[in-house]
């Protein structure tokens, strides 16, 4: 275990219920001053530095590598490569669930793609690991890449997303069309983005034996431990991961990555401690990214503006050698009510790393061009694009059927409406300036995600001392999670929050599952409410089946949990302390179990998701096309809030997203050559401070009894969803030109 202190300051203390506060991190300070280790803080004795070659082509095979002249450099220890690498229980290529994607871990000397893998130098320093790499000199036999969405042959994948049918639909959708009184028809382009958290790709592992201790970032402990295990034939119980703290996710370290594995091969192989980190430019290729799409919507109305037809078709692109397929139009099976939805995909295989998941995987590029098309539609029935979908959205989940919170999604309308002054635009765009000249727009987007919940185990002790301690094996990857889970895990149990020890960030602790689809709060969350009232339910047994307790007699369901006390529900005079409790027991503790997963009932008889509404303000000059958002408001219903202050944080990092989508971010693979032409954050854009002069996110009350018995919801990636389609609507609304390419470039929205 790592020893890590989490902020116990008196400020952070609060008296009843924690959750709802808006503590702050309580591993802040840590992360401020430099106390938080990430991965690659880490320098065990002996510890050896290993760097990644990569492979200069998109397609082909390396025909040499000089390894002995990497060989010769004195810092040099080792170099592996498929010649010359430790052996595997199980191929890389195997597939046997649909969480696992093939690795590259130097099987052959085949290039699949920009950025692959194809040696690894292991050396006493950096600096001569990487001048070992210089000196390979790899030669290649290139073939000519595929490249883009017309680079190959397409064929309609047999699912997308995670097992979701590739082709879905109800009703009529070309009768809908041909009786329609209004329809358009439009084509939206997104670009492939590549992840790019702060920390890049680490991991520092020590073999002892077949025993392993490895310090790396991972949403997914349980699932990475698994996964090294089957891959290196040892048994679970002797990998000890370590990942408190990850410096940025967004879904490339949900899943343990080639090289992460190539990090432990290079221990294995010298037997000797090993760290190694990925460079930047290494980050695109290897470690997934969010695919490109292009999508073609085909609405139509009758006169009154209601949706009669919705069509929704992706293309996308995928790697040679597996499969993920942004689900892009499945966005459009939760949002707008109409008798006739189709939703469908195609793929077409690229020479690229195999896409993954990336922060709101299908609902951000399938929203942006939803978003987009039912602003054409609302403008070609002369409606103003709120009333349209307050017109149209649904009521219930409009593929299934199934009940739907949708007084939420109208309360987001409402609430974000009022906040941004919408009721002042002008219909017609083109018909505001600001003081300076700069046509003003106004646009707006649905915002949805769906509220997921998967699998984790907690633990609770009760202490006679009247302290407490919770375990999960969660990482706090910038979210939250370490506060939001000790605030769920102190009323768990009745305490304070400086009365709970929670101990977190490794795989022998129980399984908090996958940080992902927005669903950990709610999924470890619950484990750990679960577990707190299972200590507290054989507290109440101890209290209420004892004659000398003044709860005698009051049942487990009669009993509540608070400072430290437990009350008689229908009699608050009555209580007792837990110390008492436990020592009138002779007990040193009490200690609890609880797990959590979807309810199946629940699932089937109602549609789970968050909501929320995004109002976009731009500036655009006339004359030079630049862009500037300068006004944002989200409203947001998810549910019950465990920390406003790290919701709004959330709310606030998917916006800003957004704007990311609408403006910056685009990773240019050169036509000639497969490669990625700007794999840097210098030419790799994402927004800074100065693009993002104002922003607001509205919490919008929520009682969602459904989800999970603590009512939660995600927050991580809905507000992505709406805001860059409203921006693109806001750009339309300035200028009265419809950009259909995202990041919208300046040329494009000159026309030229
Ligand atoms: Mo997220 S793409 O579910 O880490």
């Amino acid at each position: 275990m790592s020893e890590t202190i989490l902020n116990l300051d008196p400020a952070q203390r609060r008296h009843g219920s924690n959750i709802g506060q808006p503590l702050t991190r309580r591993e802040g300070l840590l992360k401020v001053t430099g106390g938080a280790r990430y991965a690659a803080d880490h320098h065990p004795d002996g510890m050896l530095y290993a760097a990644l070659a990569v492979s200069g082509i998109a397609r082909g095979r390396v025909a040499a590598l000089d390894v002995a002249a990497a060989k010769a450099h004195p810092g040099v220890v080792e170099v592996m490569t498929p010649a010359h690498k430790p052996a595997l229980a199980q191929d890389p290529d195997a597939k046997t669930n649909p969480f696992m994607f093939r690795l590259d871990l130097l099987q052959t000397d085949q290039v699949r793609y920009p950025n692959q893998p194809i040696a690894v130098v292991i050396a006493e320093t950096l600096e001569a690991a990487t001048e070992g790499v210089r000196l390979l000199a790899p030669r290649y036999d290139a073939e000519p890449a595929r490249v883009g969405l017309d680079g190959a042959e397409t064929f309609v994948p047999a699912a997308v997303g995670v097992g979701n049918p590739a082709e879905v639909e109800t009703g009529d959708v070309e009768a809908g069309l041909a009786a329609a009184a209004k329809r358009i028809e439009a084509t939206y382009e997104t670009p492939a983005q590549y992840h790019n958290p702060l920390e890049p790709h680490a991991i520092v592992a020590v073999w002892d034996g077949d025993h392993l201790t490895v310090d790396t970032p991972s949403q997914g402990l349980g699932m990475a431990r698994a996964r090294i295990a089957g891959l290196f034939g040892i048994e679970e119980d002797n990998i000890l991961i370590r990942s408190p703290f990850l410096g940025g996710g967004f879904g490339c370290k949900g899943l343990l990555a080639g090289p992460q594995v190539l990090g432990l091969m290079a221990a294995r192989l010298v037997g000797r401690p090993v760290k190694l980190v990925l460079r930047r430019e290494q980050m695109f290729g290897p470690v997934g990214h969010r695919a490109p799409t292009r999508q073609t919507l085909r609405l139509g109305t009758d006169a009154t503006g209601a949706l009669l037809a919705l069509d929704h078709h992706t293309r996308t692109a995928t790697s040679t050698f597996d499969d993920f397929l942004e689900p892009a139009s499945d966005a459009s099976h939760t949002l707008y009510a109409s008798d006739a939805i189709r939703t469908s995909h195609e793929a077409l295989r690229l020479d690229t790393g195999t896409p993954l998941f990336m922060r709101a995987p299908g609902e951000a590029t399938g929203s942006i061009a939803l978003e987009s098309a039912i602003d054409e539609m609302a403008a070609a029935c002369g409606m103003d694009p709120l009333a349209f979908r307050l017109r149209n959205y649904a009521e219930a989940e409009p593929i299934s059927g199934k009940p739907f919170s949708s007084k939420a999604l109208r309360a987001c309308y409402e609430q974000g409406a009022a906040r941004f002054g919408w009721a002042g635009r002008p219909q017609n765009p083109g018909g505001m300036r600001d003081a300076a000249g700069l046509l003003t727009g106004w646009g707006m987007g649905t915002a949805t995600f769906p509220a997921l919940m998967f699998q984790a185990q907690a633990r609770a002790v009760l202490h006679r001392d009247g302290t407490g301690l919770v375990e999960i094996g969660a990482q706090d990857m910038g979210q939250g999670a370490w506060t939001a889970l000790a605030q769920i895990a102190a009323d768990s149990l009745g305490l304070e929050l400086d009365q709970v020890e929670f101990r977190s960030g490794s795989s022998d602790l129980p399984d908090a599952g996958i940080a992902g689809g927005s669903a950990h709060t709610a999924t470890a969350g619950m484990a750990v409410h679960n577990a707190g009232g299972d200590v507290i339910a054989k507290l109440a047994a101890l209290a209420t089946g004892d004659e000398r307790s003044p709860l005698f007699g009051a049942g487990n369901a009669g009993v509540i949990a608070r400072g430290g006390r437990l009350y008689r529900r229908d009699d608050e005079t009555r209580s007792e302390a837990f110390t008492d409790i436990l020592a009138r027991a002779e007990l040193a503790a009490v200690e609890g179990r609880g797990s959590s997963a979807a309810d199946p009932v629940a699932q089937d008889n109602y549609a789970m998701h968050a909501h929320g509404a995004v109002f976009a303000e731009v500036k655009v000059d006339p004359e030079l096309g630049q862009v500037r958002v300068t006004r944002l408001v989200g409203a947001f219903a998810a549910g019950r809030i465990v920390n406003p202050r790290m919701v709004r944080s959330q709310y606030f990092g998917g916006m800003i997203w957004g704007v990311s989508f609408a403006l910056h971010e685009h990773a240019v693979m050169d036509r000639r050559t497969g490669r990625p032409m700007n794999a840097n954050l210098a030419e790799y854009h994402v927004p800074v401070n100065a693009d993002i002069p104002s922003l607001e996110a509205i919490l919008v009350e929520e009682h969602d009894p459904h989800v999970n018995a603590l009512g939660i919801k995600g927050v991580g990636e809905i507000a992505i969803t709406g805001t860059a389609g409203a921006i693109a609507n806001a750009v339309w609304h300035a200028t009265g030109r419809r950009v259909r390419q995202f990041p919208m470039a300046i040329e494009d929205v000159l026309g030229i």
